[in-house]
């Protein structure tokens, strides 16, 4: 588990960036619920995190291709492959993301 920031620190509307060895995660305060996803959008180099959150759905500040937080997938072009999905989890106040706990957006 990866410690992001502290939850009163991450209020609805807002993203945290967390940086791995390997990989920068945003995670998003939608509406209350949290997600976490790379950073990264799948179509060229953009941050989501610079993006424009609105709902469950994230738009890359490029080229406005729509990500949905809950399964990582994109919901039109440009983009077409989803953004892997992460483990978010609230311990004492603390947000934190389970950066080996990776989902594909594939699933269902
Ligand atoms: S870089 Fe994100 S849509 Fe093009």
């Amino acid at each position: 588990m990866i410690e992001v920031c502290r939850l009163d620190e991450l209020p609805p509307g807002e993203v945290a960036v967390v940086k791995t060895a390997h990989r920068r995660i945003a995670v998003f305060n939608a509406d209350g619920e949290l997600y976490a996803v790379d950073d990264r959008c799948t179509h060229q180099e953009a941050y989501l995190s610079d993006g424009w959150l609105e709902g469950c759905l994230v738009e890359c500040p490029l080229h406005s291709a729509s990500f949905d937080l809950r399964t990582g997938r994109p919901t039109g072009p440009p983009a077409t492959g989803p953004v892997r999905v992460y483990a978010v989890e609230v311990r004492d106040g603390v947000v934190h993301v389970d950066a080996g706990t990776v989902s594909s957006g594939s699933s269902g």
